[in-house]
């Protein structure tokens, strides 16, 4: 008989970012109180001193100072002692000169992994998938991707995606595929007929009134 897996309720895109008091490599965090304001990056990597997750968490502490400027905070994740994330930090810092200055939540009761559904058992019972959450400044989760453990994350979509996400708020639009900064947005459909004429005489780029662009 096939053996039953246990299965975590997980966080979708528009609920609230759940809460959670934890251990940091900066010390506690209370996350709602940590994310007010800002917008955050919660991220989770499988293990410390792994090759993959030292990558990643090194192309995310390079680019923090690009993250700071978009007004975002990056809080990473794993299912390791706090002891282990010092001891990492500080040897990816004396082999490699990249200090991972966010907060790196240990997380070895797995309490917040299962509350985000980062531990997903078809993959691992024990190390939470490479998950990242993009929560706004209202505490909304607004993206979320999901990755298995033997494949690394992207930096130049999850910048792309960020990005993407702060232009839709600030302009009220959408953004096509492949989006990125500089380009033209999607402008909102008409939704009277009122709307599809003005619509039809405007300058907008336009294959159809249902599909134009205009630039930001
Ligand atoms: C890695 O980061 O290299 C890794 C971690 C867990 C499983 C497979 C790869």
């Amino acid at each position: 008989m096939e053996e039953q897996k246990e299965v975590f309720q997980m966080p979708r895109i528009g609920d609230q970012a759940p809460d959670f008091k934890a251990m940091t490599t900066t010390g506690m965090m209370q996350f709602s109180e940590h994310i007010k304001g800002s917008w955050t990056i919660l991220f989770s990597h499988p293990a410390d001193f792994t090759p993959v997750c030292t990558t990643e968490m090194s192309g995310f502490a390079v680019l923090e100072d690009e993250f700071k400027k978009m007004n975002t905070k990056l809080v990473g994740l794993s299912i390791d002692s706090i002891h282990s994330h010092v001891a990492w930090v500080n040897n990816v810092k004396e082999k490699t000169g990249v200090f991972m200055k966010f907060p790196i939540i240990a997380d070895i009761d797995m309490k917040v992994s299962k509350l985000y559904g980062m531990l997903q058992p078809g993959e691992s019972e024990t190390a939470a998938v490479r998950a990242v959450f993009f929560i706004d400044p209202n505490g909304k989760i607004r993206l979320i991707m999901y990755y298995p453990l033997n494949v690394g994350r992207n930096m130049d979509e999850i910048i792309r995606a960020l990005q993407a996400l702060q232009t839709a708020d600030e302009h009220k639009v959408a953004l096509p595929l492949n989006w990125k900064p500089g380009e033209k947005a999607i402008v909102p459909p008409p939704k009277t007929i009122d709307e599809l004429e003005e619509r039809l005489k405007s300058n907008y780029e336009m294959v159809d009134f249902y599909l134009a662009k205009r630039s930001l």
